[in-house]
């Protein structure tokens, strides 16, 4: 059992998973997890109710987590090794969606997948395990490039240093080398502070599995996939993928106005989505205790209305960049 001071083991907890189970109790019917992962979210609705779950996951890897899963649970659980953004293909009609987006602890703690700096394996950070690779993008782009991914993404305000640093120090194929590089480039953590390579690494994971693209899809995705009344709940773990998620849903309920901002708010007469949360849920004081990792994760619900699915601007829900950069 993971426990606060056992940190690396505590993200096999599923985080956020009671305040979601709340918010759209009674569960029934079939449900899709966008975000399998190490299977907890699965478990928990089929425990709570749900007759089946599509179980999503873009690593084909994790399909091992379902077979080590109860027989009961494994019963009513299908898996689809795709990204969420596909999710429709998979099924449509659902009584609910689920989606903890970012990495999994099984992904975390193997080095030999690239996401850790903690953990020195190849420079690597594909979800799927295709398509280009972290050392790949790194020496793809130019130094200019590469200092706006880690600003954008990672919310780094040391980006044209360390991008700098990265490219003086030619092609890099290790996770251990990058995080070398990033915290020479970087005053040293005081307690209780992130790594100073937390960022970075954010940023170019990010941007490895285009995981901005995947979410704006994945909403519209949800939007269409679902039944009138079925549940949408997203959990995020950073405030661009937050920001996101709530101005999609805030703008499908109707709440900031029309996509277009020079229509009138009365315009949106017809929202695709009732807000169940108001504001995003965050972590209870037991399960911070409980589960340190769950400190920047934030919850917010929405249920499908009966009206059609539609197309939303992109630019309505990106998020503007920061100020500051160095
Ligand atoms: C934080 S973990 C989910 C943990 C899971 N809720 C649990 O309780 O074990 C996120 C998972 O989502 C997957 N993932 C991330 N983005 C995805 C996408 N766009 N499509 C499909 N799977 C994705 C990752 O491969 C990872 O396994």
């Amino acid at each position: 059992m993971a426990t606060a001071d056992h940190a690396p083991h505590a993200a096999h907890i599923p985080v956020l998973i009671d305040p979601l189970i709340d918010a759209v109790a009674p569960v029934s019917g079939v449900w899709l997890d966008g975000t399998f992962g190490n299977g907890g979210y699965t478990r928990r609705l089929v425990e709570a109710g749900a007759s089946h779950v599509h179980a999503v996951d873009r690593d084909p890897l994790a399909e091992d987590k379902l077979r080590a899963l109860p027989d009961d649970i494994q019963a009513k659980t299908s898996f689809h090794a795709t990204v969420f953004s596909r999710m429709d293909e998979v099924a449509t009609g659902l009584d609910g969606i689920v989606l903890d987006l970012g990495v999994s602890s099984m992904q975390l703690d193997q080095a030999e997948r690239g996401f850790s700096f903690l953990r020195d394996g190849p420079l690597d950070m594909r979800m799927s395990q295709e398509g280009e690779t972290a050392a790949d993008l790194i020496d793809r782009l130019d130094e200019q490039q590469l200092a706006g991914v880690i600003y954008t993404y990672g919310e780094e305000k040391a980006s044209r240093r360390i991008a700098r640093a990265i490219k003086a120090a030619g092609p890099l194929t290790r996770t251990g080398e990058l995080a070398e590089i990033v915290e020479r480039c970087l005053p040293r953590a005081k307690p209780g502070q992130s790594h100073p390579a937390t960022r970075t690494f954010q940023a170019l994971r990010i941007a490895v599995n285009d995981e901005y693209g995947e979410l704006y899809q994945g909403l519209m995705a949800a939007e269409r996939a679902l039944k009138e009344g079925g549940f949408l709940a997203v959990v995020t773990f950073h405030s661009i993928e937050d920001r996101m998620v709530k101005r999609f849903l805030q703008a499908r309920a109707g709440r900031t106005g029309n996509a277009n901002r020079y229509a009138p708010e009365a315009v949106q007469v017809d929202p695709q989505f009732e807000l169940v949360t108001r504001k995003a849920v965050g972590p209870s004081e037991a399960e911070l205790a409980r589960n340190p990792r769950s400190r920047s994760a934030r919850l917010r619900v929405a249920r499908r209305t009966g009206a059609a699915a539609g197309e939303i601007d992109a630019k309505s829900i990106a998020t503007p960049l920061l100020k500051g950069r160095d």
